[in-house]
């Protein structure tokens, strides 16, 4: 298991945040990329690849399946397919790390194996729920073992013969989504994943580029087994939910005008523009196009004063893993934000719901945490210290946070940052912010 070392952040008020910055790769494309490249036959070119934790353990995995990829240069990757059929039995278990993506999707593929794997994941992962693709593939015909109560380790049993199943989700989640459709390329006839609401569509859309004949729709997905995936080169965007960090802070801190370059724009993914705006941001889609089949866009965000608002709840699938940025933005504004309809957050690399929730008491601001979502009163921080839990996401929303706050703020357990960010704090000392490395309190 691989939990990575106890490593802390100070973080300060610093400058307005000015400049042209670009984030690294898209996580979810990134994965998905190393995924159908090595299931393809022929070779793939991966550009922008992110050069993160969870997306160098998916590499990893591969590899140790009898896939090679090699890395020409930082952020690009060159997959050899070896076909559908085509990978190798590992005797170690396969180590995904930090994260939920990697494992649930790689579950479906190894459902459709002639071997058994094990697949296993660091302390955070190892909490998080399984049952939400263990029972919809055990119904496709796979045999999954979990340890009580449906958390990882996964053992997969291979050599079942697989079918297609009609499934409707109970909560609107592209990894399920993404394992089963990537367990029904191995299945006898159709599958079809149908959500209470759409998610992002990145598995549907890379298939379709592989060459797999799929239909597709936002909240509803088709395709049958017995075809092959064709190697095709992918320009993976700037992923969103890096770049949300910065829409953040560059809102909130008065005297910031930034430019992010080249974010990826898919609608699934940009709810939090959407709320920003509702808020009363300045955020400037500056020259929209096309990349690698991806909308893609340079944002110029510019300070503005926000106002609280009642977070829509059919904006939460679009913006689920904005949230921890969201309640900075929240804290920040003038007035009372409510969320709704966001119970998901529970079960993401951390309680997210929790953990914003303690972390901004711990600072000051007035939050009152529901089953579901929270209310935060808009306020201003005071110095203090922070437990992330480990997650991310929390650790960059709190080093945001702190560009405002009257004092310094020890962000705890900031290691996992290089799971979806390896770059963070250059990126973000360049662009004006203060924060700094600190060693880990006993
Ligand atoms: C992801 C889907 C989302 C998201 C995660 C990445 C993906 O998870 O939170 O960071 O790449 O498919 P859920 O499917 O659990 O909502």
């Amino acid at each position: 298991m691989s939990d990575a070392p106890r490593q802390d952040w100070i973080a300060s008020p610093g400058a307005p945040l000015r400049g042209t910055l670009r984030v690294p790769g898209d996580k979810s494309i990134s994965h998905r990329a190393v995924m159908l490249g090595a299931l393809a036959e022929g070779v793939t070119h991966v550009t922008g690849f992110l050069e993160g934790e969870d997306t160098r353990a998916t590499a990893r995995v591969f590899e140790q399946l009898g896939v090679r990829i090699e890395t020409p240069s930082a952020s690009e990757r060159i997959v050899h397919g070896v076909g559908l059929h085509g990978l190798l039995a590992s005797s170690d278990a396969l180590d995904c790390g930090n994260a939920g993506t990697g494992m649930r999707l790689l579950a479906g593929v190894l459902a459709g194996q002639g071997f058994d794997s094990v697949l296993v994941g660091d302390a955070s992962l190892s909490r998080r729920p399984m049952r939400r693709i263990t029972e919809p593939l055990a119904a496709m015909g796979a045999l999954i073992d979990t340890d009580p109560g449906g958390l990882p380790p996964l053992r997969i049993h291979g050599s079942r013969s697989l079918h297609g199943i009609d499934y409707a989700l109970p909560v609107a989640s592209a990894q399920v989504k993404s394992a089963l459709l990537l367990a029904a390329l191995y299945a006898e006839g159709e599958t079809v994943v149908r959500e209470p609401h759409p998610t992002r569509d990145y598995t549907e859309r890379m298939l379709a580029a592989f060459g797999w004949p799929i239909d597709y729709a936002p909240g509803q997905a088709r395709l049958a087994g017995g075809h092959v995936l064709r190697a095709t080169d992918v320009s993976v965007p700037a992923d969103f939910s890096s770049a949300a960090f910065f829409l953040v802070a560059a809102s909130v801190v008065p005297g910031s005008e930034l430019q992010l370059e080249a974010v990826g724009m898919n609608p699934r993914r940009t709810g939090l523009l959407a709320v920003l705006r509702a808020m009363g941001a300045d955020i400037v889609e500056t020259t929209a196009r096309e990349q690698g089949g991806e909308p893609v866009a340079d944002l110029l965000v510019r300070h503005a004063p926000l106002r609280g608002i009642e977070v829509p709840v059919e904006l939460v699938p679009d913006m689920i893993d904005e949230f921890p940025a969201l309640f900075i933005a929240a804290a920040c504004a003038t007035g009372r934000t409510t969320i709704r309809g966001a119970a998901e957050l529970r079960v993401k690399e951390s309680d997210r719901l929790a953990t914003m929730a303690s972390g901004l008491r711990a600072l000051g601001i007035d939050i009152g945490e529901t089953p579901d979502g929270a209310v935060i009163e808009g306020g201003r921080f005071g110095g203090g210290a922070v437990r992330s839990h480990g997650d991310h996401r929390i650790a960059m929303s709190f080093a945001v946070a702190a560009q405002l706050a009257s004092g310094e703020v020890r962000i705890h357990d900031v290691a996992n940052v290089a799971t979806s960010f390896p770059g963070f704090m250059p990126t973000a000392l360049a662009a004006g912010m203060h924060l700094r490395d600190a060693t880990a309190a006993a």
